[in-house]
């Protein structure tokens, strides 16, 4: 019996009839790609990039979920955290409706950040959180990570605090179609300013820039009887194992007295290159009198 075609056999099989690429290079072509609602994400071979647009057509016509396919031309920039992408193929509106995990996303594919190499930390957070929690998400973005545990535990509540007004408005929506309206408190500003005191029993932050001011206000968000848990997320090399951990030590020992940490737990959530690697920590600081 013949093996099922897959999408991918369709792309290579079009490309070959249409005879725009050289055949040498037809091995080249991504046999992966990423979704983000109805947007395609390929990344190309450099030796592939005279023929991106017709690539890009190909992809299109091949997959029929995809009004649009875009190529990763960069890494994420700015403080605003805008990816790089070029469009190839398709619809230059990149607004699209993403649904994982029992929740759906509208976001802007084209100019905001959403990782679905992040779903399995996404997956993550629900289940440790425990009912009745109050969540900060400092670097709320449309929801990423911290909508999905709101939508999984029906007593958590949650402030995202989100600084670029374009990523903003897609959280309010999302906060209403996810019908959560009653229970997540949207924040528009700089976290630096806007992160509420000592209310939190967890705080997230997904960001790779994380300032020791950054660190300081978490520690301010969490309740400063008990204590909680400050997930940081950062990059790591071979070179630089660095960490959020001894900023928080130090942190505690010279400001903040009354705390500890208890635990610490540090696993990778992607790699991103060869020996690069996305990692988050889980710093679990508890009160001294709880010792
Ligand atoms: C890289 S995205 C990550 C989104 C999400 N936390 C995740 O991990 O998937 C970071 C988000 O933080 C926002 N941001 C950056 N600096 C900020 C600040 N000082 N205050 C509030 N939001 C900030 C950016 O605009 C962006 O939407």
């Amino acid at each position: 019996m013949s093996k099922r075609k897959t999408p991918f056999d369709y792309i290579v099989h079009s490309v070959k009839e249409e005879g725009y690429l050289p055949v040498e290079l037809i091995d080249r072509l991504p046999r992966h790609w990423r979704r983000v609602g109805t947007v395609g994400i390929i990344e190309l071979h450099s030796s592939l990039l005279p023929w991106r647009k017709q690539i890009g057509q190909s992809y299109l016509a091949g997959l029929s979920e995809l009004t649009t396919v875009m190529q990763k031309v960069g890494v994420t920039t700015a403080k605003i955290r805008t990816p790089g992408f070029e469009i190839l193929a398709g619809d230059n509106n990149t607004v699209t409706l993403h649904k994982e995990l029992g929740c759906k996303f509208w976001l802007d594919a084209l100019k905001l950040t959403f990782s679905t190499g992040n779903h399995a930390e996404r997956q993550r957070l629900i289940e440790i959180t425990t009912e009745g929690e109050h969540i900060i998400d400092m670097f709320a973005c449309v929801g990423n990570l911290s909508l999905p545990i709101g939508v999984h535990h029906p007593t958590v509540h949650i402030k995202g605090i989100e600084i670029n007004p374009y990523a903003y408005s897609f959280l309010e929506k999302n906060i209403q179609i996810n019908h959560l309206e009653a229970r997540y408190k949207p924040i528009l500003g700089d976290n630096k300013n806007k992160t509420p005191k000592n209310w939190a029993d967890r705080v997230l932050m997904g960001y790779f820039d994380i300032s020791s001011k950054q660190l300081e206000i978490a520690l301010q968000a969490l309740k400063q009887d008990q204590g909680g848990v400050i997930h940081t997320h950062g990059i790591t090399t071979e070179k630089q194992p660095s960490s959020c951990r001894e900023a928080i030590n130090q942190l505690i020992n010279n400001k903040f007295p009354h705390f500890q940490i208890e635990s610490t737990n540090q696993r990778i959530i992607k790699s991103i290159a060869p020996g690069v690697n996305h990692y988050v920590d889980d710093i679990c600081i508890n009160h001294t009198d709880s010792a």
